[in-house]
């Protein structure tokens, strides 16, 4: 009986010598000491067929080899498992000394910037922000703004005509309109919003653009009120060194109406790339609001007399940033677009 119990050491020692890996072990775990099918455990219910005198014997013999067994069986294992820890271990290792990621975030875009730097000086002037459809119907796109039936701006090479007498709004001025029929005077709004006109894109053009309208209803309202007020704000916007110029002109809406220029941002009036030599940057128009226009929604004009101006964003923008191309800004390129974080 001992020989075979050699021969059972002599096995299992072969077989432990020819592990490799932790799911090995358990293997041989399970072929020698499994409590249903291992080979030492089938070898214990033998004991009962023997001799009460060879049981004792054997039993003793056969508990030491699975001593054995075990004690090496565990050796096994702790080394595999030590090994794994060893492997994890260095898989998980951080390199504290490496640079942060970047996580790529959105930002503004210029236009917003720029309508957000134009509302934060008209807001802290008193003047509220107000928003108009930019579908409109022919009496807030002409009528009410006493531009005249025969008027060009009507034509249909001109504006974006939905139906009949829907059309997509050319200009903000139509929010003077909604402006004043929400608001009794005095009142003083910024109405910025995109405006469509059916010209032909190049570099300074594009059918979509974006302006802000200005509008101020008061008793004992002047031209020195617009001019002082539009003088205030190109200081605030181009530094406290800029001069504004009134060019006599023409809008339906105004009466007198004025086209305004500043002195370049860029050379200070000297004349430059920016200015094309002039000195001076268009800005837009204004004007003190018509007495038509102010009768249209039921005030007097003869209790109250107002101004109102338009300012056009797009080329303001390309002019400030030196785009040589208006369209940039509707690509939504983001090599183009990154460039304004
Ligand atoms: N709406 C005009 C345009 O798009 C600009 C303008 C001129 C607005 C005179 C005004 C104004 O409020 O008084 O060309």
């Amino acid at each position: 009986m001992s020989d075979r119990i050699d021969q059972l050491r002599e096995d299992f020692r072969r077989e432990s010598g020819e592990v490799t890996g932790e799911q090995e072990a358990t293997a041989l775990r399970d072929r020698w000491v499994g409590r249903k099918s291992g080979l030492l455990t089938a070898e214990m219910k033998t004991l009962g067929r023997l001799s009460p005198e060879d049981r004792r014997l054997t039993g003793q013999l056969l508990n030491h080899l699975k001593e054995e067994i075990e004690q090496e069986l565990e050796l096994l294992e702790s080394r595999f498992a030590a090994a794994r820890e060893l492997a994890q271990l260095a898989s998980e290792q951080i390199d504290v000394t490496l640079p942060g990621r970047h996580l790529p975030a959105g930002h503004l875009h210029p236009i917003t910037l720029l309508r957000q730097r134009i509302e934060d000086i008209f807001v802290s002037m008193g003047y509220h922000i107000e928003d108009g459809p930019e579908i409109e119907t022919d009496f807030y796109n002409f009528d009410a703004l006493n531009i005249p039936a025969i008027h060009p701006a009507r034509s249909r090479q001109d504006t974006f005509y939905i139906t009949g007498k829907l059309a997509l709004r050319s200009q903000t001025s139509t929010v003077q309109i909604h402006s004043m029929q929400r608001r009794q005077p005095p009142l003083r709004v910024i109405a910025p919003g995109r405006v469509f006109r059916r010209d032909t894109p190049d570099a300074t053009h594009n059918p979509m653009f974006y302006q802000v309208e200005g509008l101020l209803v008061e008793r004992g309202i002047t031209l020195g009120d617009l001019k002082g007020t539009i003088e205030e704000f190109v200081r605030r916007m181009f530094g406290p060194q800029t001069r504004t110029r009134f060019r006599p002109s023409y809008f339906p809406f105004v009466e007198p109406g004025a086209e305004i220029d500043y002195s370049c941002f860029k050379c200070g009036g000297t004349g430059c790339r920016v200015c094309k030599g002039s000195g001076w940057i268009e800005m837009g128009g204004s004007g003190m609001v018509h007495p038509n226009v102010l009768r249209g929604v039921g005030i007097d004009p003869d209790e109250y007399t107002g101004f109102a101006f338009g300012l056009g964003l797009d080329r303001l923008c390309a002019l400030m940033y030196g785009l040589d191309d208006i369209r940039l800004l509707y690509e939504n390129d983001i090599r183009f677009l990154e460039q304004f974080r």
